[in-house]
């Protein structure tokens, strides 16, 4: 049994009238009735206080991790809002510069960054390449030696310290793919050699321990570690990453920015850190701002084993459940309020058994074909991640404030499913 859905799961402009969600105003279940689900419905005023948040609270600059959500919209308003935004591949970069945003804005990331990739990089100017690898370092020696110009940099180091996170999503501990590892001695090596390159300007070092971490502590002991480690190389920049943890289900609590920045900034204040120093965040921007509207489809009770509830998405518009046993609430938004005293397991209509979004998920005893179903905290790494499996039709999104709902992307037609396929 549990009771009515946790407000504090909902963006920040969510109101309950007589039941019934309102997202920045609107009527969820009147925007499900008029573009169809599954929908992404977001706040807008809710990604926007989060970037002003993460702008006061880390003078020096911060960076939107676009990997959590990129739209046009998307980049626009965090640019507007006076984030730089974190790209990691070409095709993030591409919709960043298609947004307007300007290139000296943009930190490019990335583990395998290819030759054509960073020759976009430094054509469009971006303001920081963060150099995983000595041979990316090879490749951009060769492309400034073809007449490119030279990108500022930041050494991206592995400062080993564990994430207690998923371990799909930890990236801070010695044996990973990212980075250059301090304690076998590749930092250091790496910094020295950026350094003494005339294909690169060091600005600093940059670490990225992991994704959806909660505890402040594993934040602050990374930070001590890439202070000490910069240390004697002077640098001008120092950026701690993202990784900044939401709650997804009741119970769950995470630190705000403001308070994730406070610790940051203050390791570093006690290490005599007199580099700028500046993050990352991604999730803790996106993820409440949004939730996810799906239809009920099929309800199959088998009885005395379980409720099997279907909806009209699955892993294909979230795929976290799967990839990573992440939990999510569900409720109705037509009875927002509503106790949700039945078990059910909520699936996709995907053709595997392994398309699950809510194993064991609460939801009203009444609820039948037809109606909503709704997840929370959808706004980061959903749509992102989603795909066509099954070629099944990505969700658009709406952007809705102030009563006003407008379409930032799309559905997907069938006509976008064979736009590719030139057989
Ligand atoms: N900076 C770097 C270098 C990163 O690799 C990431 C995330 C971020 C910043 C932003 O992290 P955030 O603040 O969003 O936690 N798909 C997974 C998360 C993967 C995160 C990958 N890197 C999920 O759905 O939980």
């Amino acid at each position: 049994m549990a009771g009515p859905l946790p407000r504090y799961l909902l963006p920040d402009n969510a109101e309950i009238v007589d039941g019934r969600l309102h997202v920045g105003g609107c009527d969820v279940g009147e925007l499900a009735d008029e573009y169809g689900t599954p929908l992404f419905v977001y706040d807008e005023q809710h990604l926007r206080a989060r970037c002003r948040e993460a702008v006061a609270a880390f003078p020096d600059g911060v960076a939107y991790a676009t990997k959590a959500f990129l739209c046009r919209a998307m980049a626009r308003l965090a640019f507007d809002e006076g984030m730089s935004l974190d790209v990691a591949t070409g095709g993030e970069l591409a919709v960043a510069l298609a947004a307007g945003v300007s290139a000296d804005r943009l930190v490019f990331h990335g583990n395998d960054k290819s030759e054509k990739e960073l020759a976009e990089a430094l054509d469009a100017g971006v303001g920081r390449i963060v150099v995983d690898s000595f041979d990316e370092m090879d490749r951009i020696e060769r492309l400034v030696a073809s007449g490119l110009p030279a990108p500022d940099v930041l050494v991206r180091i592995t400062p080993g310290v564990e994430a207690h996170t998923h371990e799909f999503v930890r990236t801070g501990q010695d044996d990973t793919k990212f980075g250059f590892t301090v304690s076998a001695g590749l930092a250091d090596e790496a910094v020295r050699r950026a350094a003494k390159s005339p294909a690169m300007r060091l600005r600093g070092v940059h670490a990225h321990i992991g994704s959806q971490v909660f505890r402040l502590d594993s934040f602050v002991e990374a930070a001590r570690i890439v202070a000490r480690m910069a240390a004697p190389y002077r640098p001008e920049e120092l950026s701690l990453g993202g990784g900044l943890g939401v709650p997804y289900v009741e119970g769950e609590t995470a630190p705000s920015i403001t308070e994730w920045a406070e610790a940051l900034l203050g390791a570093c204040r006690e290490e005599g850190v007199e580099a700028r120093v500046t993050a990352e965040p991604g999730r803790a921007i996106t993820a409440a701002a949004a939730v996810t509207v799906y239809r009920v489809g099929v309800i199959k009770e088998i009885p005395g084993i379980r409720t099997y509830v279907a909806v009209d998405g699955g892993m294909s518009d979230n795929p976290r459940p799967v990839l990573y046993g992440s939990g999510y609430e569900t409720f109705r938004p037509t009875t927002t309020d509503a106790p949700r005293p039945r078990r059910v397991r909520v699936v996709g209509k995907h053709c595997e058994s392994g398309d699950v979004l809510v194993p064991d998920a609460w939801v009203p005893d009444d609820l039948a074909v037809g109606d909503l179903l709704a997840t929370p905290v959808t706004g980061a790494y959903g749509h992102s991640m989603g795909s066509n499996y099954n070629k099944v039709l990505r969700p658009p999104v709406l952007f809705c404030r102030d009563g006003d709902a407008r379409v930032v992307v799309r559905r997907e037609t069938y006509e976008d499913l064979l736009r590719l396929d030139v057989g």
